[in-house]
């Protein structure tokens, strides 16, 4: 049983918290204003029909330290309130897309000289981080999951500079209901950032290889 951390409680948050709970792992779950905001949410994971993990609240540092497996699904503008030592050393999913409308302007990612999960790595400098979930709509996490082997089951993308890191991603995407498509490094992230063909699409393993491959940079479109 895996303990999946997650900073961040909104839509995506709790969508991967009903997948993850529902797949057997216990959930520590976490936002900006504490734990105690967090009560109803909390009752409302726990009544879900099919619920086989434990869920419950807590700050963002100790659902950081509590994970085996964490995630950061947050607004990118509050990456730099991430907190770091008790991430160390962990693999650690980042869902989070820049909007610069929400975020503001980034120059490093507007002249695309990074993106957004190196932008969370070079915060979390020991932790592994791997990109996934950013091009899914939070329903379709739990909407459109089905069993290892069905035909043309939905794929998502992940990238990642560690390998193991990577394989332990797989492996719980895999157990909430989808097939993996390697995008190779961190830094090849943006090949399903917003507005590529990927990007929210309802795709195979075949297809989102293909809509990646294809994906151009801003600058080229
Ligand atoms: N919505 C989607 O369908 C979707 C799909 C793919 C990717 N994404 C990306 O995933 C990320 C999360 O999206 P979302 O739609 O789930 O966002 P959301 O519904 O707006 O929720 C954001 C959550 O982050 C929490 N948060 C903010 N600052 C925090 C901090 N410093 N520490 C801990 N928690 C903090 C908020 O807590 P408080 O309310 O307490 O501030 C809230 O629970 C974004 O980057 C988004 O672009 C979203």
């Amino acid at each position: 049983m895996t303990t999946l951390g997650i900073i961040g409680a909104g839509h995506i948050g709790t969508a991967l918290a009903q997948a993850a709970l529902a797949a057997g792992h216990d959930v520590v779950i976490s936002n900006s204003r504490g734990p105690e905001t967090l009560t109803e949410l909390v009752s409302a994971l726990e009544a879900r029909p099919g619920r086989r993990g434990q869920v419950r609240a807590d700050t963002a540092a100790g659902a950081a330290a509590a994970a085996d497996l964490a995630v950061v699904t947050i607004p990118l503008k509050a990456v730099p309130h991430v907190p770091v030592e008790p991430l160390a050393g962990k693999v650690v999913i980042d869902t989070n897309n820049y909007y610069p409308q929400r975020d503001g302007q980034v120059a490093e990612l507007d002249d695309e000289s990074t993106t957004t999960a190196e932008l969370l790595q070079a915060h979390l400098p020991t932790s592994r981080v791997v990109k996934a979930f950013n091009h899914i709509g939070a329903a379709d996490i739990t909407g459109d999951a089905t069993p290892a082997g069905t035909p043309h089951r939905r794929a998502l993308a992940v990238a990642g500079d560690d390998a193991a890191a990577k394989e332990q991603v797989v492996a719980f995407i895999d157990a909430i209901g989808f097939d993996t498509v390697d995008l190779g490094p961190l830094a090849e992230g943006w090949r399903i950032q917003r507005d590529t063909p990927g990007y929210g699409a309802r795709l195979d393993a075949e297809g989102l290889r293909a809509a990646t491959a294809a994906a151009k940079r801003y600058r080229d479109m």
